[in-house]
């Protein structure tokens, strides 16, 4: 609890968290060009947990410039934590419902979106609370320029079936997908980055899904 009480309050200094309380925090919405101080495109990862995506693709490609989303201020310290350590200056934190993103990140702002490890909510009830469910697709389909990527990375099967069909309500194209991603060519799409639940499901002997395609704002023809 010690822990988690330092963390918040370490987050709270960060240049390259964006949460409550920060006066950023309402004026972010269209503005990441400018907190970036240059034009690159902006990737997102959704649910990011400690930011394993983030940080490993901001390492890799320096002209790009990534944003992690989680609602919990004690799993982005860790990925801001790094990025602070290793001066990435390519990165940024954003503490958010995923459902209120809107209000954070402006239609067209993002080049590409990553959702990792999302839970699966396997409840028919919690139906639409699962991050793919067309209520979230369409948020991103707006935030997303047009021919935007959206990928998807999860070691749940029914959650990735799910997605697939919910997919089909969207006017997407180049959809590829492997419900076997370390047999699979697509791994090297990955550069090696493993999130952290994705290394606990590894160590059970889980499957790992990936899918990835483009989103459109309209069906072509
Ligand atoms: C299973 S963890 C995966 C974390 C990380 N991507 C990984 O693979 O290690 C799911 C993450 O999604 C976050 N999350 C779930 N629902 C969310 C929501 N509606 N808005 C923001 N974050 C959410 C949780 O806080 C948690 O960190």
């Amino acid at each position: 609890m010690r822990n988690k009480l330092k963390r918040f309050a370490d987050n709270a200094e960060r240049n390259n968290i964006v949460e409550p309380g920060k006066e950023i925090y309402d004026s972010i919405k269209g503005n990441w060009s400018e907190f970036f101080r240059n034009s690159n495109p902006i990737i997102v990862e959704l649910a990011c947990g400690k930011g394993d995506y983030t940080i490993g693709l901001a390492q890799r490609f320096p002209e790009r410039n990534y944003i992690g989303v989680d609602i919990k201020g004690s799993r982005i310290w860790y990925g801001s934590t790094t990025a602070e350590e290793e001066g990435l200056e390519n990165v940024a934190f954003l503490r958010a419902q995923i459902l209120t993103i809107e209000n954070f990140i402006a239609e067209n702002e993002l080049s590409e979106l990553w959702i990792t490890f999302p839970d699966p909510r396997p409840r028919d009830r919690d139906e639409r609370r699962r991050l793919t469910h067309p209520r979230y697709l369409s948020l991103y389909r707006n935030m997303l320029v047009d021919g935007g990527i959206f990928h998807l990375k999860t070691d749940d099967r029914p959650f990735f079936d799910f997605t697939m069909e919910m997919l089909q309500q969207f006017p997407v194209t180049e959809l590829a997908y492997t419900t076997d991603l370390y047999e699979s060519p697509m791994l090297e799409e990955h550069y090696g980055i493993q999130t952290t639940y994705e290394k606990r499901w590894l160590k059970e002997g889980k499957k790992i899904n990936y899918l990835r395609c483009r989103f459109h704002k309209q069906k072509e023809g």
